[in-house]
């Protein structure tokens, strides 16, 4: 009797056991399309009714991106009216954190004073943008979007077919996830939900499933640069961001002067999130120099070889999802420093054939 009871016992624990075990695997399925690799969100200046708008500028948001144009019969109402609902279902905190921008492809007709009165049928705050046509197909082009004007009718009224997703850009300016047309504003809801609550849109990207086949991570750690790296790291770093790269630990508290004690270096900071040369930069020329509390700059103290074996030691301590979020970011961001802005891509490179 005893052993049946024990039996019984180790059984329902088991199932206990799985249970937990199966929920933290659980990843969240986004409804929207997740992009295999994120696309940095080009430069260009927009105009809008109240002054120039840039999607850089809305760095720490998440921005709902839609190109259309206001003479747009139908799919664009229905989508901005979409779009509203779903903004409906969130609280005011979390609806604030969002930010709807709706970029003009018609330029000709529509002006930032007409697309201001448009967008605000919907919603007092959505953004309407556009530029010249160059700016427009350079933003449609890096975003891998279409349109096309199509031939005017005999009034000389013409319509524009375009790209009728809803894009979304991830906090730091990364096109990352796109909604299709009549995507139910429920789904999009929930998937706003739980971007705005766990911000992990890219490494979520990895997880999601069916759309996204996991890449093998590319950057392979050298062991001899990671046992080198580990001296250098203990000699020059430790001392402050601590000999387990934990940080110090009120490192999230801000001080007086807005810097911070020094933060993680490891997965559970945000070092991954940066490139490495961002981090390199950072390494090199420090960070507020002019307040008490600061990160040294290290130039005239490791050469750059040194720094990146510290690199392979500290993502020696990351996982693949966080090595895999920082390949991303060195291949698409192209320099962090001030670069003249590139010539304008070719909008279609057509090679005629002889
Ligand atoms: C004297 C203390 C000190 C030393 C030594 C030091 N750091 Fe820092 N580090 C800081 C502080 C403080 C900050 C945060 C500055 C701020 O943003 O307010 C920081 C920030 C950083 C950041 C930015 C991290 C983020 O999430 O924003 C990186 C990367 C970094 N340090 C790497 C290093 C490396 C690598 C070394 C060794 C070569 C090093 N640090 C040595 C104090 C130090």
């Amino acid at each position: 009797m005893k052993h049946s009871i024990l039996i019984l016992g180790g059984i329902l624990l088991a199932f206990a056991a799985l249970i937990v075990a199966y929920t933290l695997t659980q990843t969240y399925q986004f409804n929207g399309y997740i992009l295999p690799e994120p696309v940095r969100a080009p430069e260009t200046m927009l105009r809008s009714a109240n002054g120039p708008v840039r999607l850089g500028d809305f760095q720490g948001k998440i921005v709902l991106l839609y190109f259309g144009y206001t003479f747009c019969p139908d799919v664009c109402p229905t989508s901005l009216a979409n779009i509203k609902l779903a903004l409906g279902d969130l609280t005011p905190e979390e609806a604030a954190q969002v930010q709807v921008i709706f970029v003009s492809v018609d330029p000709a007709r529509d002006t930032p004073e007409s697309l201001a009165r448009y967008v605000a049928m919907f919603q007092d705050d959505f953004i309407g943008a556009t530029g010249t046509r160059e700016e427009i197909d350079w933003m449609v082009n890096a975003f891998g979007a279409k349109y096309t004007v199509e031939a005017p009718n005999a009034d000389g009224n013409y319509n524009v077919s375009h790209s009728a997703f809803t894009m979304v850009l991830d906090r730091s300016g990364y096109y990352v996830m796109n909604w299709a047309h009549g995507t139910p504003s429920t789904a999009i809801s929930a998937d706003l939900h739980h971007l705005i609550n766990e911000g992990i849109p890219v490494s979520a990207q990895i997880l999601a499933g069916p759309t996204y086949t996991p890449v093998v991570c590319a950057v392979t750690l050298i062991p001899a640069h990671v046992r080198n790296g580990q001296w250098l790291y203990e000699h020059h770093c430790a001392q402050c961001h601590g000999m387990d790269m934990a940080g110090n630990p009120q490192w999230q508290v801000e001080l007086a002067d807005g810097s911070h004690l020094a933060p993680p270096l490891n997965g559970s900071g945000s070092a991954w999130t940066y490139s490495q040369s961002e981090l390199l930069t950072i390494i090199k020329e420090g960070r507020n120099l002019d307040k008490p509390i600061h990160m040294p700059a290290f130039k005239t103290k490791l050469m750059d070889w040194e720094i990146e074996f510290i690199f392979s030691y500290v993502q020696s301590t990351w996982d693949i999802n966080q090595l895999n979020y920082q390949h991303g970011f060195m291949t698409l961001t192209p320099n962090p420093t001030d670069t003249p802005a590139a010539p304008l891509a070719p909008l279609i490179t057509v090679t005629p054939s002889p």
